[in-house]
């Protein structure tokens, strides 16, 4: 039976994972009406991804028979003012996500819940991915998008990205 601090503290991380989904869909939204449609993709994908998390804590909650109860989902609140203030608002955003999850791998190894730990694993690997694509992003923007042609090639670079299913799947 999973402690109840940690089943408190995944099941808002379900609440967290979809609030990321939709401030990544803000981001979305705002580059898409500026016409850089390929960072606009590159935050749909991100947006896509941060539903597979909240999904995943879904059914592992499901899975070690801890009841999900779906809470309230914040509105985007990210002051959007330039296109580098939103990428240092994504790259923030993902440090702020790492603690989360930090915080209950803590509470699961204060309980020797070994195979929350586990599950939680993938997590913390993929928050240190999360964060340096959110960092690398910040520096191509600095390095290359001075002019216009720069900015071109970049947003064509994003406008690449695909999404792929998460490495971790449970079922
Ligand atoms: Fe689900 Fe971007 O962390």
């Amino acid at each position: 039976m999973l402690n109840e601090k940690v089943h408190a503290l995944m099941n808002e991380q379900i609440a967290k994972e979809l609030y990321s989904a939709y401030i990544y869909l803000d981001f979305a939204n705002y580059f898409e009406e500026k016409g850089l449609d390929g960072f606009a993709n590159w935050y749909m994908i991100q947006a896509q991804e941060e539903r597979d998390h909240a999904l995943l804590f879904y059914q592992y909650l499901h899975n070690n028979n801890a009841r999900v109860d779906l809470l309230p989902i914040d509105k985007p609140d990210k002051a959007l003012t330039s296109d580098i203030a939103v990428l240092r608002a994504g790259l923030e955003h993902e440090e702020l996500v790492t603690g989360l999850i930090n915080d209950i791998y803590h509470a699961a190894a204060d309980v020797r819940d070994y195979r929350s730990m586990q599950f939680l694993d993938w997590f913390i690997a993929e928050q240190g991915e999360e964060e340096k694509n959110a960092s690398d992003l910040i520096t191509k923007y600095e390095l290359y998008a001075g002019d216009s042609k720069g900015l071109y090639m970049l947003n064509s670079e994003l406008a690449a990205r695909v999404y792929t299913a998460p490495s971790l799947t449970l079922s």
